[in-house]
């Protein structure tokens, strides 16, 4: 049997360090696994979508995390999937409130294709509350980020903001 590929899909408008503790969950289970980042034009990001694979790379490489690919897609999920020949999707899992939301894309998921799997990893504790919205609220008005995103991505959000 071939290892599984997974693919780890979203918006990472930054990568936090709540994504990177599901990568490092998930390759113990996906030793294949490819972080995609959605271009989605209706999601006002804050980094364009190059930016934030450029970001991805740099904190994964800060972190010692070597061996995750870093691509982008747009469109649906599932084809992106396809055409990196995944067999399962990996979603995070912070608290009972994303429950809804990750298990409605998980089914519209397998409604398009029953044969790939959604697997959902539980965040560390300590990351349940983290989201990249909040970390770049709290930038934006001056707090300190460092417990939240790897310095590579702080420095990513210092000069966004800063050029605005
Ligand atoms: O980090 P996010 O924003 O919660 O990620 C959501 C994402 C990007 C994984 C999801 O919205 C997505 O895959 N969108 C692409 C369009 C699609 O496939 N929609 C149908 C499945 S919900």
């Amino acid at each position: 049997m071939t290892m599984p590929k997974a693919i780890y899909p979203g918006s990472f408008d930054p990568i936090t360090y709540g994504h990177i503790d599901i990568v490092r969950r998930a390759r113990k289970l996906f030793p294949k696994l490819i972080i995609a980042i959605v271009a989605n034009p209706n999601k006002n990001a804050l980094f364009s979508v190059e930016e934030r694979e450029r970001i991805t790379r740099d904190a994964l490489t800060e972190m010692g995390i070597d061996g995750v690919e870093v691509t982008s897609y747009a469109g649906l999920l599932i084809d992106c999937v396809h055409k990196l020949g995944a067999s399962a999707v990996v979603r995070g899992l912070r608290a009972n409130s994303d429950f809804d939301y990750e298990f409605q894309m998980a089914l519209t998921n397998r409604d398009l294709d029953s044969d790939i799997e959604t697997v959902l990893f539980m965040t560390a504790g300590k990351y349940s509350f983290l989201s990249s919205s909040i970390v770049k609220e709290v930038k934006r008005f001056g707090g300190n980020i460092s417990s939240f995103v790897p310095d590579s991505v702080d420095k990513a959000l210092s000069k966004k903001f800063a050029s605005q």
